[in-house]
Formats: structure tokens, sequence, C-alpha cells
């Protein structure tokens, strides 16, 4: 389904009240038939959303759906930059919204192309993890851009982009606690509130497709370990409350353009003093899984590039480009060393 139908949205809004209303009143005030409100049950409970029934009373909704509305997120946006969207365009369920905007190429450099889906089916995290996208809960956006740049001029990219996140939740009213786990893991009281994965492709030597997405924890409903099995945040937590999302994705656009546009003209460098201020593994014991590789070291910031820089037991700094961080306790077997399997190098 890749646009909400009308009937699916009424049936939403009505039940948003929190009351029970039985299928004969739903079919009546959405003018379709009681069979029909069944399958939009149906629907949403396989989207992920818990929709209490009772025989004699009808249906029930235990947390409103705020649903996502262009208007109103174009309205919390500000493109008063070179870089804007040609499109913002809102999904009902689809697989990924990464893999949407593969398909779609815009042609200009100056426009970015955005998507934001109600459900992705099939969310991707990184290291081809999933990514537990429950229906008009959180925020699932991507955005495609075609910078006229050789990708190896591209390092560091993907730490602006959750600055740019940190950026938006900060102006929405989060003060404190809020982290980045290199490379691009936003924490909130080191717990993971949103994740960003970025996919780059060359398009020539001068031109690189990059499709950026992510993922943000906005009024994530009761979930079971099988569905995320680390701990997360959500902001109705943070904040004792369902939140808009249309006001956050308004707010995440606006950085983001803003970041992508400065990154554009002067590269990494302008961003490595914010960095500090969000690291969350500076001085901390932290290791560095790439696959069955496991490397230990203490956080000591990052290079001009990006690259996460690790102190070793003999006080020698070594840089490296990928892997997952985490910190020593969260990992028990670490049999092999990363030596020179790692893309690892000394600095100075
Ligand atoms: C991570 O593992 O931390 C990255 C998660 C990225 C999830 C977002 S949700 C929007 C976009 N579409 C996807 O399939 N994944 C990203």
């Amino acid at each position: 389904m890749k646009s909400l139908s009308l009937s699916l949205k009424k049936l939403v809004n009505i039940l948003n009240d929190g009351e029970f209303h039985s299928g004969a009143f739903l079919g009546k005030t959405l003018n379709i038939s009681r069979n029909a409100i069944w399958k939009h049950i149906n629907q949403l409970a396989k989207y992920g959303i818990h929709i209490e029934s009772a025989q004699s009373k009808g249906y029930r909704l235990n947390q409103p759906l705020i649903l996502l509305q262009s208007n109103l997120i174009k309205k919390n946006t500000d493109y008063s930059g070179k870089l804007y969207p040609d499109k913002i365009e809102i999904l009902g369920s689809i697989p990924s919204t990464n893999d949407y905007l593969k398909h779609y190429r815009n042609t200009g450099t100056d426009t970015v192309s955005i998507c934001l889906a109600e459900h992705q089916s099939a969310g991707k995290g990184r290291f081809g993890r999933s990514w537990h996208s429950p229906f008009g809960s959180n925020i699932y956006l991507s955005c495609g851009w075609r910078i006229s740049k050789d990708v190896s001029k591209l390092s560091g990219l993907s730490l602006v982009i959750a600055l740019s996140v940190i950026k938006a939740l900060e102006q929405y009213g989060l003060k404190n606690n809020l982290a980045i786990k290199w490379p691009n893991d936003i924490l909130w009281d080191d717990k993971k509130l949103a994740g960003i994965l970025t996919e780059i492709s060359a398009e020539s030597h001068s031109v690189t497709q990059v499709i950026i997405g992510i993922g943000l924890n906005v009024n994530m409903p009761v979930v079971g370990k099988d569905e995320i099995d680390r701990p997360f945040a959500s902001l109705n937590n943070i904040l004792n409350a369902p939140q808009d999302r249309n006001i956050i994705a308004g707010l995440l656009i606006t950085h983001l353009l803003q970041s992508l546009e400065k990154f554009d003209e002067y590269g990494f460098t302008g961003f490595m003093k914010q960095w500090k201020q969000y690291d969350y593994l500076l001085n901390k014991k932290t290791t560095l899984s790439v696959g069955k590789i496991h490397v230990k070291g203490t956080g000591a910031g990052i290079d001009e590039q990006g690259h996460l820089l690790l102190r070793d037991s003999h006080g020698e700094i070594k840089k490296y480009s990928a892997g997952e961080a985490s910190l020593h306790s969260s990992i028990k077997n670490t049999s092999a060393s990363c030596e020179n399997s790692c893309s690892t190098e000394k600095v100075g």
C-alpha cells in the first residue's frame, strides 16, 4: 500500500479518542461495510498496532496515532538555504524508505527528495539488522541526495547527519542526556533513540548518490524482546506524552538540509568541535567489532576525516574507519585480535 486509504485515515481519527466504537457505527460513519472496517482493523494489527476489541462494545485504540501530514511537515520545515526538497512524499506501508528512494533519481544537485512512511515491513538497520517500524508511531524518513563530489570526499558525512538529528532534537526541546555513539547512533540516557543508515553509490568520479535513512523512536508502542532486543528510548516516554511526528519531521528535514549544505561547502572539519560535545565513547573503554573481530581501546575522539580514534593498552592511538562500537562490558568474547584486519592506522 503506497499511500494510506482515506477510510483508514478516517478510522484512525475516530479511534484516536480512546473510546470504544462499534463496527456498525464505524461502518455507517465512514460509509463502508462492516467487513471493510474489520479488514482495516486487521491491517492495523498486522502493522503492529494493538486495537482492543470487545464483542458488545466494538474497537478501541489504547494509544492515539497522530498520522503524518505533508502540509504540517512543510509548515515546520525551513527551506531558506540553497538545498531544498523537490518533494516530500508521505507513504503508507512500504518495505523500506531507503529502498523506495533508490528507485527514484532526482536530477539536480541543489535538490533532495524526501519520503516518510507510516510503516515499514522490512525496515533496514546497520549490519544487516532489521529496524522495527510499527505503523503510525515513529519517524521513518529517507533523503536522497546527488552530491557533486567523489565518494572519497564524503568521509565524515554520516557523523554530520547524526549531528543534524541532535540539533533537531534540541530544538524540539530535549536539552540533556543526548549523545552520539560513533559513527551515528543517537542515544538518550545510554539508550538508542535514533539510528541512521547511509547508503552511498558512485555515479561517476564526480557525482555520488547518497540515500540517508533516519529512524527515530517517537511514540513507540509497547514491544516485546523479539522485536527490539536492545535498550531503546522513545520521545513519548522521555516527555511523558504522545508527540506530534509532523513537527519533529519538519525539524529533522530543516537541520539535515542545513548540515548537508554546510558539509558540501566546507567538508567535515567545520563539525569537529560540535562532535566533541556529544562523543559518547570519549575516554570510555570501548570495543570495536568488525564481524567476529573485536578490538579494545579507550575512546580518544575522532580525526579530521571522522575516523574513530582508540588508545590501546600501550598508549598508542589508532584510527578506524568502520565497525560497531560498544562499551567494554557489553561484549563477552573477544577471541580475535584486530591488529591487521580492521583498516587500522597508527596516529601521530
Ligand atoms: C541503525 O541500525 O541504527 C540504522 C537504522 C536506520 C533505520 C531507518 S528507518 C528509515 C530508513 N529506512 C530503512 O529501511 N532504514 C532507515
